[in-house]
């Protein structure tokens, strides 16, 4: 238990209600304050790819950086450090202490919906990603949070599914990015929805043990968002702080409980010392150093860094020498399909930010190869979203600045409180004023910048009145989608449009009366205000598009997942791009040759046409800078650095770990350790069929040449060194991987795993000496008779290697002896 003579004094001050108090939250995102020992609230927030701040809406803006998928596709630890500032100087201006991140959850199998949130399918290098962001956002004096504790891989039912996994896989797998995360010195652990082995998370004996007792987690353990339903055996557990408040089933009916002698009074001095720990930590309490300041960063550094990772994070699947595309007098450049305009430049759910603005890849290509060479044609419908007005397209009328005139309207329709929002995205996140209105009245206007026809509407959960020009053109009621969680309806509610047509410059006044479903009667809601993409007849645009491909020297089809296929609160039904995508490649590729096509997913899809096109780019969820760190890939200004950190299977049925959907409550991870590449090799061994792109691989510009390692050891490392020569014309990235195995184990182990990597540069023609550290973890295994970790004796085998897949060098190794 983490005390110290001062937190014991500052809780010897409370009394019991006041201790209480503070172990729940205060609202959706801060913290109680208690002036009895000096405590200012501590302000959380979402995280992890970016720091939102208080609002879900586009009132205070955020950098949006590249999505976990995409950061640990870079391979280089560097990158996430360089975010981890970025992260902490975001939050320290948004007056946040506490991020909610990383995700250390694993891509068990592909169809995870919340994959592009996590780093890979790999504990060892999820655990190396989380690590240095943990490391480089709480060296500026904010807190992380590693989540979700532990097994939330998956979403389907994710509330109540029973995840049921045996000891040895979830020490060696799903909980060892935890302990890593510990080790590093993570101040918060958030509790996951799920339930393992019989106990919810909230409430779960892993979070006393291991987390507690035998790693030594001194910080928090705070409560995944309404996670917690019930209240003694979640207080007596490891949870300290449930979330969100300020109600929630611990307040008086935990006090109750104390006095009842049900709980101990200890318990509840534990959870106290570790928060106030935190606050100390966070700069929160006034008999502690203050906040240590942040250095502010403007926008064009935020931009450079993004683009750059963005970059570095794509992966070069295949290129038949297409690629790169120098921008040229004379070239033309056919940009083909609607994630070319509506890019997902990062994923949905509560990971999501509000970004100062995107760069589109239509945008990034047109700026780099200039706007007479590039002819766009979306060539399929667009996707079945409602595009929110953003700033600048909508003007209040009340007060002529940009967006939405917002009125809080009583029983008799009087507006007891109005404001502006800038843009149709509007967030209430524990707002006093929604609980206290009739109904929320939005009011803007909004100027046709075309002749023709305009789907104006709103997405949001209740009931909703839309008038066009005073007249009234739709009335419903809105309800979630069956089977949708709270948080999923929150975030992605039901839309509606109405078709108007419009001449140029025609300005029309849309007024949106909502009587909103406040969830539980807590004042959270979510509305769109905006517009549908127009398309015109189908079979004439796919035409088009394939024209427009004919006619270009290049084509560049970019394809993707959208929000209702993979986001936060549901999986994929399935890895195949939205219906039309294949047909759409399949098409441009036969009538143009250099053919180069754009992924924009979060997770593995698969690709039918792989073998038919020139080249592939995996983008992933690259953040706001996506257009120009594409442009930058596409135009060889920079390589596509990644390799991939999960692997993409050819077909679905080849896929080893599919199920996701519990069986009567329950979730069996029966594959025990043998996820990802690991399932992949094993099933390779008795003749099964291997990935389209194994885990670890990618291509660059440059060609390499990578020499016999030699082996050494180091205290308790062993040390793998190697020669890599840049064999080709150009500087480029190379990512070197050291695999272990124990062919005659005598222990349930994987035929290969991950056990250190290193990412090297090198100018053409230039040598470097690639330098991996391998620590004693690597060796071990747990072994379920002594639960504990054991090292066989022996020799074990070490493949330094440029993918899973790659035979590379082998060497035989003997793990270290000596201290560290
Ligand atoms: C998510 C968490 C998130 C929290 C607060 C939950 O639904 O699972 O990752 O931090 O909401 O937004």
């Amino acid at each position: 238990m983490p005390t110290s003579p001062h937190t014991t004094a500052l809780i010897e001050r409370l009394t019991l209600e006041q201790k209480v108090r503070l172990l729940t939250g205060a609202s959706m995102w801060s913290l109680h304050d208690e002036p009895a020992v000096g405590l200012r609230p501590i302000v959380v927030s979402d995280g992890p790819t970016g720091v939102r701040g208080i609002a879900m809406d586009d009132r205070d803006p955020s950098a949006s950086l590249p999505s976990a998928s995409c950061v640990s596709a870079t391979w280089d630890l560097e990158q996430v450090r360089r975010l981890g500032s970025l992260i902490a100087a975001e939050a320290r201006a948004k007056g946040v202490d506490v991020v909610l991140g990383p995700t250390v959850n694993l891509h068990r199998s592909p169809r995870g919906g919340r994959h592009f949130e996590a780093f890979s399918e790999d504990p060892y290098l999820t655990g190396e990603f989380g690590a240095a962001y943990v490391a480089s956002v709480q060296a500026h004096g904010v807190a992380t949070t590693a989540k979700h504790y532990v097994a939330n891989d998956s979403e389907t039912d994710r509330f109540t599914v029973d995840v049921r996994a045996d000891e040895q896989t979830l020490r060696e797998v799903y909980l060892a990015p935890f302990e890593r995360m510990v080790d590093e010195g993570a101040w918060l652990v958030m509790s996951a929805y799920n339930t393992v082995n019989g106990a919810p998370m909230s409430a779960n004996p892993l979070l006393r043990d291991p987390l507690k007792d035998e790693w030594g987690f001194d910080g928090v353990v705070i409560s995944d968002w309404g996670a917690v339903r019930d209240t003694e055996p979640s207080a007596a557990s490891g949870l300290d702080l449930v979330m969100p408040g300020p109600d929630g089933p611990w307040g008086e009916a935990l006090v109750e409980a104390v006095k009842a002698g049900r709980v101990p009074e200890s318990a509840i001095d534990e959870k106290v010392a570790r928060l106030l720990l935190l606050a100390a930590r966070v700069g929160a309490l006034d008999s502690g150093p203050a906040a240590a300041p942040v250095e502010p960063w403007d926008d064009t550094a935020i931009a450079d860094l993004l683009r750059e990772t963005a970059a570095d994070g794509m992966v070069l699947a295949r290129n038949d020498g297409t690629l790169p595309v120098e921008p040229r007098d004379g070239l033309t450049v056919g940009v083909i399909g609607q994630h070319a305009l509506r890019a997902r430049t990062q994923g949905g759910g509560s990971a999501a930010v509000f970004p100062h603005h995107v760069v589109t890849p239509l945008e990034g290509l047109r700026d780099a190869y200039g706007d007479h060479a590039v002819t766009f044609a979306p060539g399929l419908p667009p996707v079945d979203e409602l595009h929110p007005f953003t700033r600048g397209t909508v003007t209040d009328p009340f007060s002529g600045a940009d967006g939405i005139h917002v009125r809080y309207l009583d029983q008799d329709g009087a507006a007891f409180a109005e404001e502006n929002f800038p843009s149709g995205r509007l967030g209430w996140l524990g707002d006093p004023r929604l609980a206290q209105a009739a109904c929320v009245e939005l009011t803007t206007r909004f100027t046709a910048d075309r002749d023709g026809r305009h789907d104006l509407g709103f997405a949001g959960v209740g009931g909703f009145t839309f008038e066009i020009d005073g007249e009234a053109v739709s009335t419903d009621s809105l309800a979630p989608a069956e089977g949708d969680d709270p948080v999923t309806a929150l975030l992605s509610p039901p839309a509606r449009v109405v078709s108007r047509d419009l001449s140029h410059g025609q300005t029309v006044e849309l007024r949106l009366t909502c009587a909103l479903s406040l969830p539980g009667g807590f004042p959270i809601a979510m509305v769109r205000f905006g517009y549908k993409d127009l398309f015109g007849d189908p079979a004439e645009e796919f035409r088009r598009a394939i024209e427009v491909a004919a006619a270009s020297d290049v084509a560049v089809v970019v394809v993707g997942t959208t929000e209702t296929i993979e986001s936060e609160g549901f999986d994929r039904p399935s890895l195949g791009l939205p219906e039309g995508q294949d047909e759409l490649v399949r098409r441009v590729a036969e009538v143009n040759p250099r053919t180069v096509v754009v992924v924009n997913s979060g997770a593995p899809v698969v690709m039918p046409w792989l073998d038919e096109v020139a080249a592939v780019v995996l983008s992933w969820f690259p953040g706001q800078e996506f257009g120009a760190a594409l442009a930058d890939v596409l135009t060889g200004a920079r390589e596509p650095g990644g390799r991939l950190p999960t692997t993409w299977p050819a077909r679905e049925e080849d896929v080893p770990v599919w199920v996701v959907e519990p069986h009567e409550g329950r979730l069996a991870y029966t594959e025990g350790v043998h996820v990802g590449y690991r399932a992949w090799l094993k099933r390779e061994r008795t003749g099964g069929y291997g990935p389209a792109l194994p885990f670890g691989s990618g291509l660059g510009y440059t060609s390499w040449r990578i020499d016999e390692p030699t082996v050494s050891t180091a205290g308790d490392r062993v040390v793998v060194l190697a020669d890599v020569t840049n064999t080709g014309a150009r500087p480029g990235k190379q990512v070197l991987q050291a695999y272990l195995s124990r062919p005659e184990s005598a222990v349930e182990r994987p035929v290969s795993w991950l056990a250190g990597f290193t990412a090297v540069r090198a100018e053409a023609g230039e040598r470097v000496l690639a330098r991996i550290e391998i620590a004693p973890r690597a060796f071990q295994h747990w072994d379920t008779d002594a639960h504990g970790w054991a090292t066989e004796p022996g020799t074990f085998t070490l493949r330094l290697a440029t993918s899973a897949a790659d035979p590379g060098h082998t060497v035989t190794v003997t793990p270290a002896t000596g201290r560290a």
